[in-house]
């Protein structure tokens, strides 16, 4: 993995970035100094963009956005940010069934594929490891847009970039994470990323059977946040909790084989779910985080709520997506 060199020449000085050419397959693929520089320069380029700004430091850069798994933001967002920046996209709708994957093509022979025909590599895919391995396979970088209930890498930068907008800081914050902890990949990948900073209070709140995965909770130890407490109500932590991030149930990852376990989980909706009476019992400066979608985990009444962020949590993800393309793709700014 790591870096690779592209398959046609760059031109110019666009191999100025030592971020050039890198895949990004986990969270733990980042220092604590580059996720500081990517929200910075996102936060430049919104500044930039607002201001009517354009660039075209991607211009003669295609984007292979190949992803196998339901998507509108990440599939979108990356695309946007590619178009933002002058550069171009191919998408392939529904992959599964109509891309070579359906002739018996193995990802591996289809990532190589796509060296030919782009730049980089956009991939969501059902199974964990599989960016990894396309990576392994590809010339080209490869971005993890999902890898099944594995990472999203690049939605825990703009979740910690979203943490920086609203709160300043990252450090000593208390991050309550609630909902479906075992299969959703968010969570995994801002966890590994709030282990590069200080002094951080990680809160699990999930229903039996969801709970943070014990080899995740021990690599974040290895890491230095020790500080993790587990529980089943939302009420043990909600007073002290500075951001609370909702996910929702990954029903796709188990409904099918354990129709009854997706049962009971559905039934404990209520338990784990924010309204404004909930919202009640925390600070004033607490921030509400949700990757999105969202099902029946936060209601719609608490939108209008000012520690609601999800939305421009979910704007930031174009920015974002945009630092981290124009770093991998082309030169510093
Ligand atoms: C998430 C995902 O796909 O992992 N969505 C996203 O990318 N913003 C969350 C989810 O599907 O629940």
């Amino acid at each position: 993995m790591a870096r690779h060199e592209f398959t046609r020449p760059p031109l110019g000085d666009f191999h100025t970035s030592p971020f050039y050419g890198r895949d990004v397959i986990s969270a733990d693929d980042f220092s604590k100094p580059e996720v500081i520089q990517i929200s910075d320069l996102a936060t430049q380029i919104e500044m930039i963009q607002r201001n009517g700004g354009r660039s075209t430091i991607l211009a003669g850069k295609i984007a292979n956005v190949i992803f196998y798994e339901a998507s509108t933001r990440t599939s979108g967002s990356f695309q946007a940010a590619m178009l933002l920046l002058g550069g171009d996209v191919i998408t392939y709708p529904d992959p599964k069934k109509f891309s070579s994957a359906a002739k018996g093509e193995n990802l591996e022979d289809t990532a190589r594929t796509l060296d030919g025909q782009g730049h980089v590599t956009i991939l969501r895919h059902v199974d964990i490891g599989s960016a990894a391995k396309a990576a392994r396979a590809a010339r080209n970088p490869v971005v993890n847009g999902g890898d099944g209930a594995g990472e999203h890498p690049t939605q825990a930068l703009l979740d910690l970039h979203t943490i920086l907008r609203t709160h300043g800081e990252v450090d000593g914050l208390t991050v309550t994470m609630m909902g479906d902890l075992k299969f959703g990949r968010t969570i995994h990948s801002l966890a590994k990323m709030l282990t590069m900073f200080e002094d951080i209070t990680l809160n699990f709140v999930s229903a039996e059977g969801l709970d943070m995965p014990e080899g995740i909770r021990d690599d974040l130890r290895t890491k230095g946040l020790g500080n993790q407490y587990a529980t089943r109500s939302l009420a043990d932590v909600l007073p002290t909790t500075d951001v609370l991030y909702v996910t929702r149930t990954q029903n796709e990852r188990f409904q099918e084989e354990d129709p009854e376990f997706a049962e009971m989980i559905r039934l404990s909706i209520p338990l784990y779910q924010v309204t404004p009476e909930v919202m009640e019992g925390a600070k004033t400066t607490m921030t509400l985080m949700h990757p999105f979608p969202r099902n029946e985990e936060i209601a719609p009444t608490v939108d209008d709520d000012p520690r609601a962020v999800y939305f421009d949590q979910a704007d930031y993800g174009v920015d974002v997506r945009e630092a981290l393309l124009a770093l991998i793709l082309g030169r510093a700014v």
